[in-house]
């Protein structure tokens, strides 16, 4: 069942039915001020950081579902009803929202009085602006109250969840004309301070939400919403609040519009007050400013629009196939955008005060957005190696608002120093910048202890070596990528960090994962090293690497598949001869892309197994069979009912490597097939089953085992949204970004006649035509480069705005 559709040509998703089977959400803001919008309606506002900076509150696992956000109420005579639906929900006669790149627009009519809430956070701005349209579509005249409401964070988001007993007490505002303002601890410590605002003359206001709501009110219903007006109250303590009310006349066919919006001030120190206890509003004003009438917000819009349209044209494919045309021109990449803005931070599942930005995610998304922002890319790789530890061990998270390692988790998750050298290649093969090797980086945030980027790099290759298991395979530490296949921490008592409480780390369990992961990215960091004519060096690399691929075959095999780990007692994790958990899909994934076995046959086995084994029809679950009872020797993993997350659950984000290694052995038909089964535009029919927005991909599907087998959950903030974008960009579809110039290789469906890609690659755009004129899944034949024939598949570097590409299979 759908709930809404695709329209492509505004690059919009279409909610037509406001019961989506999950609040389905959009992202505002892609510079330093951000919200989350449902298509009701709902969500909150931060700067910068959800946990330190949140403007507007959210209850997370509240019921009724997602009833805070940036309504709008309306009143027509006896009834109270909301564009968005929520939180009345009273039945609207018509509803409709269409999420757009960094914009939504909610629009819903009742009793011929149609309401449109454009909603966006404009580029380089502060500020969430609002502009509501009333119509009134009948012949009659109509008397109308339309109030604004949004409930404030008195800014620490974890401490305004917890700290009643002095939060109730602190709260402040004042209210200037259509401005208020919310002023919180302002009087002390902070200097910033948040103002909600309206463009037209309002009848009234409220600042406290007791006033506002009633006591024992309800966001349905507001007691002044009932009433018609507001109480012009001023907060002191308690829940301070922005409501603005107006009255409206409205003539037969008559349109009123008001533009509302929700910004952060910054206040110099020094000119916080202009006399005592009142604050500053100048800045604010200025603000305000630029936004104050239509003509300028949507002069802001065009701008957003622009900003977006510019940013995908980086790549934008034709096939045949409109939903992978969808995914890879619009949504795929807009999620990865969304990824690199949030890491792991703020969504409907991630609260936004828990994990700030981790290690390994925020490298591994770069995978997907270093095309479109090259120049954050670089500044994002030299702050995160900036939270690396002088061994070359990584703080596993970081806050975005300090860039400071977070030593709560501290760091001994030994995939993550690979994970720098797997976005600083990438990096370079995008741009070619190899100067960012020299950029000197903190180590720790200690600026006493820095080193160039390449420097970073070696201790990250090092610091498998010299944390090597019995069989020369990799210490695991407290997890590896799967962070929750916890081998070191034997958690016994409820409520301890599976990852970080009791003997955490141990110089036995090995993972099988991180040693593909060296092979795969130690062969990167060798051909830098060669490049960089550090020749010896790089030599010793490939030394190490083919070691650890001996390594990974003698003990890492198990016979028909890769091995997962052995456990702090030296016993297989991931084998035939265990009972449960016997075939994990990492190993298979990564040590393929690293290209052990492809040549003596491992690699072919391994992937039958997967098929065998793991493949489902919504996708390949993480390992089988799931674990039925918890195991202190496996952690977190075997803590899941079998089917959800790590515990066999069809974990979205390293289905794509599976499908890189379909690639790798030129399965081009396999790889489509695999590909479709998690991709969201694929699934957009089955949206009752899989109940997650079908624009996104999201982090886990519940696999065979659970009884919502196919049931999507945490949308969003995933490293599925890189993986993806990159496996379908450069293992399918082939355009691969190398060192000297474009690479072109791709691995089709054998059906596939022929499609077109446009890249931008160093400033260069490539109009690229790919023709399979031998039906054939791999094999280029040819390539001309503006009608001249090129040797190989690399297309140089060139210094033209545009090159016409033909490339033959
Ligand atoms: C989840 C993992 C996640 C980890 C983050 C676990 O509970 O299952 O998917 O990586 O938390 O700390
Ligand atoms: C989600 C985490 O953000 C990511 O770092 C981890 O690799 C996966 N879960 C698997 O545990």
């Amino acid at each position: 069942m759908q709930f809404g559709h695709f329209e492509d040509q505004k690059k919009e998703y279409v909610i037509s039915n406001c019961r989506t089977p999950l609040p389905w959400i959009n992202y505002l803001g892609s510079d330093e001020f951000f919200a989350l919008l449902s298509n009701t309606g709902g969500g909150y506002a931060f700067y910068k950081d959800a946990k330190l900076r949140r403007i507007t509150r959210y209850r997370y696992n509240n019921l009724p579902l997602d009833q805070d956000g940036f309504h709008i109420y309306i009143k027509e005579k006896d009834v109270i009803w909301n564009p968005g639906w929520q939180p009345s929900k009273t039945e609207l006669d018509s509803y409709e929202c269409r999420h757009g790149l960094g914009y939504s627009i909610i629009t819903g009519t009742k009793n011929k009085l149609s309401v449109r809430q454009e909603l966006y956070v404009p580029k380089y701005d502060n500020i969430l602006l609002m502009r509501v349209t009333v119509n009134n579509t009948s012949d009659q005249p109509k008397n109308v109250d339309l109030f604004s409401f949004v409930e404030f964070c008195l800014w620490d988001a974890q401490d305004d969840t917890t700290n009643f007993q002095r939060n109730y007490s602190t709260g402040e505002v004042e209210v200037e004309g259509s401005n208020i303002y919310h002023k919180t601890e302002y009087r002390e410590r902070r200097n910033h301070y948040a103002v909600f605002f309206a463009n037209k003359k309002i009848d009234s206001f409220d600042t406290s939400r007791d006033s506002f709501m009633g006591l024992y009110g309800s966001p349905s219903s507001p007691e002044a919403v009932e009433n018609g007006r507001c109480n012009d109250s001023i907060a002191h303590g308690w829940q301070p609040v922005g409501a603005h009310h107006i009255h409206l006349q409205l003539q037969a066919n008559e349109t009123y519009d008001v533009i509302f919006g929700l910004a952060y001030v910054e206040v110099p120190e020094k000119e916080k007050f202009i006399a005592p206890g009142i604050i500053n509003k100048a800045p604010a004003k200025k603000l305000i400013a630029r936004y104050d009438n239509n003509k300028k917000f949507d002069a802001g819009m065009k701008k957003l629009r622009q900003f977006w349209d510019e940013l995908l044209q980086g790549f934008e494919v034709r096939t045949q196939n409109e939903k992978v045309d969808r995914m890879v021109n619009i949504w795929n990449a807009y999620q990865c955008m969304v990824t690199f803005n949030m890491s792991r931070s703020a969504s409907y599942y991630e609260s936004g005060i828990g994990r700030g930005m981790g290690f390994r995610d925020s490298c591994q998304d770069l995978l997907g957005f270093v095309h479109m922002i090259p120049e954050r890319a670089r500044e994002r790789i030299l702050d995160i190696a900036a939270t690396q530890k002088a061994d070359g061990g990584a703080y596993h998270q970081y806050q975005p608002l300090t860039k400071k390692g977070n030593s709560d988790i501290g760091g001994g998750f030994n995939d993550d120093p690979l994970w720098l050298i797997a976005c600083t290649d990438a990096y370079i093969r995008e741009t070619g910048d190899w100067d960012i090797l020299k950029e000197k980086v903190d180590f720790d945030n200690d600026p006493k202890n820095a080193a160039p980027l390449l420097e970073h790099l070696r201790r990250s290759f090092n610091y498998t070596l010299n944390n090597l298991g019995p069989h020369k395979l990799p210490l695991i530490g407290r997890a590896d990528w799967n962070d929750c296949l916890n081998l070191n921490c034997f958690s016994r008592y409820p409520g301890e960090s599976f990852q970080i409480s009791g003997p955490s780390e141990g110089p036995v369990a090995e993972s099988v994962f991180i040693a593909g992961m060296f092979v795969k990215y130690g062969k990167a960091y060798s051909e830098i090293l060669k490049h960089l004519k550090k020749n010896k060096e790089a030599k010793e690399a490939i030394r190490a690497v083919q070691d650890m691929e001996k390594a990974v075959l003698k003990d890492g095999w198990d016979g028909r598949w890769f091995l997962r780990a052995y456990d702090a007692f030296g016993k297989k994790v991931g084998s035939r001869y265990n009972d449960e958990g016997k075939i994990f899909i990492e190993p298979q994934g990564m040590c393929i892309m690293a290209g052990i076995g492809v040549e003596s046959g491992e690699a072919q086995k391994a992937l039958d197994s997967v098929q065998e084994r793991l493949e489902t029809k919504y996708g390949i679950v993480l390992q089988n069979p799931a674990y039925t009872t918890y195991r202190l020797n496996l952690g977190e993993i075997s803590s899941y009912p079998p089917g959800y997350k790590e515990n066999a659950g069809i974990f979205c984000h390293n289905n794509p490597w599976i499908v890189f290694a379909e690639t790798i052995m030129g399965h081009g038909n396999r790889a489509f097939e695999l590909y479709k089964k998690t991709c969201p535009a694929f699934l957009e029919e089955i949206s009752e089953i899989h109940r997650t927005e079908p624009y996104v991909y999201c982090q886990m599907v519940a696999g065979k085992d659970a009884p919502t087998f196919g049931e999507g959950k945490n949308s969003w903030l995933t490293g599925t949204a890189a993986w993806t974008f990159t496996v379908l960009t450069q293992g399918i579809l082939g355009i691969q970004p190398d060192y000297e110039g474009l690479k072109v290789d791709p691995c089709i469906p054998d059906y596939v006649k022929e499609y077109k890609v446009n890249r931008r690659f160093r400033n260069t755009m490539y109009h690229i035509t790919i023709r399979n004129e031998s039906g054939a899944q791999k094999g280029v034949k040819k390539i001309l480069v503006d009608r001249k024939q090129i040797e190989g598949k690399i297309i140089p570097v060139c210094d033209k705005k545009n090159v016409k590409v033909e490339v033959i299979i």
